[in-house]
């Protein structure tokens, strides 16, 4: 098999990242958006000892659950593999990588549930981060990054965001564009905005902006917090967050209040929780209720167990089923991770948990 050969193949199955498996010979070919069961003519990319990467060039015979895409980024971007794969087929695919996985680790089949998926499986992302950067033709450019690559697609309506998160990234960098603002440079380590980070309480509509800058020195910056709320009512904090270093890693560690008190609430069914710039929550709040009460269920409580929430992070978990079960163990290694958890359980008036900053 050499580079640029063109091909026939048929898919026999779909890895891991929704990628189509062919064999020819005794190579393995992945063919990114390739459907099991189709037949597919393709051209070799990349050729390694027994594994070669292709591309579609035309689709012999289309699987039935093949579907035109709904993003007009979806070829280029990073972010999404299966939306040209119907949601109910892709749920199945997943359900089959999930029993895969389980089959190696386990070495023995097991039975599986089907996948619980979403009713409205858009816009459900309650953080988005975009990178800022400077285009080939030198200006400033905010979007998403492309497949393997760090160079930046604008984009105007990424069908994960949420909307108001979307909004009010767009203002943000209108306001920065309006002003000259410098996009950071990866390759000279040069320019000041890396990130605009944008999250939501959906049940709160609290609006959190997370601006990471190559230097705290960022001008403008109360006529931005003026430009971004007016626009915006629903922003309660927006913060400056310094990351200098010449790294994948979005954070940095330091962040400045410029607006609000820092933190947004939301609710995980009747619970409240205290998001903070650096802390995890879980990114799509309603399959989040969903998987939180599977889990409750399936653990069949009584009332009488000890519970231990590892990697508790904030403490949702733990403090989602904590009217359940009679005491929580809340372990997790980040420090901040379990004051947030500490202070979560105070919210909520709960005095049944006890966390601990510990390596699991
Ligand atoms: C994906 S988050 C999940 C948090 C929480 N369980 C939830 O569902 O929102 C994983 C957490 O594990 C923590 N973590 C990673 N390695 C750890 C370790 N060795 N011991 C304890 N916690 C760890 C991280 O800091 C992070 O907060």
């Amino acid at each position: 098999m050499v580079k640029n050969e063109e091909l026939e193949v048929d898919i026999i199955d779909n890895g891991f990242e929704g990628e189509g498996i062919a064999k020819v010979d005794n190579f393995v070919i992945f063919i990114p958006e390739a459907i099991i069961g189709e037949r597919i003519r393709i051209k070799i990319l990349k050729v390694n000892k027994n594994i070669a990467y292709g591309k579609i060039l035309e689709i012999i015979k289309s699987s039935k659950y093949r579907v035109e895409s709904d993003c007009n980024t979806y070829s280029k971007c990073g972010g999404c593999n299966l939306r040209h794969i119907n949601y109910e087929y892709s749920l199945e695919m997943k359900k089959k990588s999930v029993q895969n996985t389980l089959r190696k680790a386990l070495k023995r089949d097991i039975e599986i549930d089907d996948m619980i998926g979403m009713e409205e499986p858009y816009y459900y992302r309650n953080k988005l981060q975009y990178p800022v950067g400077v285009s080939e033709n030198g200006k400033i450019t905010m979007g998403v990054f492309a497949k393997r690559s760090h160079r930046i697609i604008e984009t105007n309506d990424c069908k994960l965001q949420n909307k108001a998160c979307q909004k009010v990234a767009k203002d943000v960098f209108d306001f920065i564009k309006q002003k000259e603002i410098l996009g950071y440079d990866e390759k000279t380590n040069l320019g000041l905005v890396r990130h605009v980070i944008v999250r939501i309480g959906v049940k709160t509509d609290e609006i959190m902006v997370i601006i990471v800058l190559n230097s705290m020195n960022l001008q403008n910056e109360k006529e931005l917090v003026e430009f971004v709320t007016t626009k915006n009512p629903n922003v309660k904090t927006i913060v400056k967050n310094l990351n200098n270093k010449n790294t994948n890693v979005i954070l940095g560690r330091e962040n400045q209040t410029i607006f609000g008190d820092g933190y947004i609430f939301d609710y995980l069914e009747n619970k409240k929780f205290k998001i903070s710039p650096l802390s995890f929550y879980q990114v799509n709040p309603v399959q989040t209720v969903k998987l939180y009460t599977k889990a409750v269920e399936y653990a069949e409580l009584t009332g009488k167990e000890t519970i231990f929430d590892l990697y508790c992070g904030v403490g949702t978990i733990g403090i989602f089923a904590s009217d359940k079960v009679e005491k929580i163990y809340g372990i997790e290694a980040v420090e901040n991770a379990i004051k947030d958890a500490k202070e979560n359980a105070m919210i909520n008036g709960i005095k049944n948990a006890e966390f601990f900053v510990r390596k699991c």
